[in-house]
């Protein structure tokens, strides 16, 4: 077995950890404090959610939608391939040595869609941008743990509160899409979304795409008015 090799690592912003890239071969990890948070080899469920958000709003002459965080860029470029000429992606990193690393090593993961001038990069908690912004997004697609608990810091369970449910809520124009990704099914978690006021659907994706994998889920919530 080809042993992992640390090629960097950051200190998380406010509470919290320790973010490391490792490679072995061809493999890239990104782990918080030890735990796996986004590998290269399974990216099928990322690009899976990228995909169901933007068929939702694919008739839209101008999407504008919002993506919180990075990671290895899959589901930022899945989201570009499914939208055209004339929409507009904001993408929320909080380390800002992950936007470095999809500019260095990760590049060629996914063709660097952070070149992409549909893109702005944003090195903020999206939370900062789910609190400013009103009615300004179609689609906000979230991916910053592994599911609706905290894991990069302390402080993202905020994003998973009413309150953090209502902003996202408030950040999309009206019938606008908020799609969360989740390493496990927890079923409350779609009811709490409906309560604020979405129409929800819960999809079962493979972790794989196509090539199977276990299964990971995915709300997408329609906001109904
Ligand atoms: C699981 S990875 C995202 C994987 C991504 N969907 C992909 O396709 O590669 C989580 C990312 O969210 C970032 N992140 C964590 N909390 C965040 C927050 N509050 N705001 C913005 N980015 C955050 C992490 O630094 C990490 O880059």
């Amino acid at each position: 077995m080809i042993p992992w090799q640390l090629l960097d690592s950051a200190q998380v912003p406010g509470e919290g950890g320790d973010l490391r890239l490792y490679q072995r071969d061809g493999e890239f990890s990104i782990r918080v404090d030890g735990a796996e948070l986004m590998n290269s080899r399974i990216h099928g469920s990322e690009e899976a959610m990228a995909e169901l958000a933007c068929a939702r709003i694919a008739s839209l002459p101008c999407p504008r939608v919002l993506i919180g965080g990075l990671g290895m860029g899959y589901t930022l470029a899945a989201a570009l391939n499914r939208l055209g000429a004339e929409s507009r992606v904001v993408v929320a990193e909080l380390v800002p040595a992950v936007v470095a690393w999809n500019r260095g090593p990760l590049a060629d993961l996914t063709g660097c869609p952070l070149d992409d001038d549909r893109v702005t990069v944003r090195e903020c908690d999206v939370a900062q941008i789910l609190g400013e912004a009103q009615r300004a997004y179609d689609a906000i697609l979230l991916d910053v743990d592994n599911g609706p608990r905290a894991l990069t810091q302390n402080g993202n369970d905020r994003l998973y509160t009413r309150t953090g449910r209502e902003a996202s809520f408030a950040a999309l124009r009206p019938a606008g899409v908020f799609a969360l990704w989740s390493a496990s099914p927890i079923r409350a978690f779609g009811r709490l979304l409906g309560k604020a006021g979405f129409a929800v659907d819960e999809e079962r994706v493979r972790a794989r795409g196509p090539r199977g994998g276990g299964y990971h889920t995915i709300w997408i919530a329609r906001r109904k008015a």
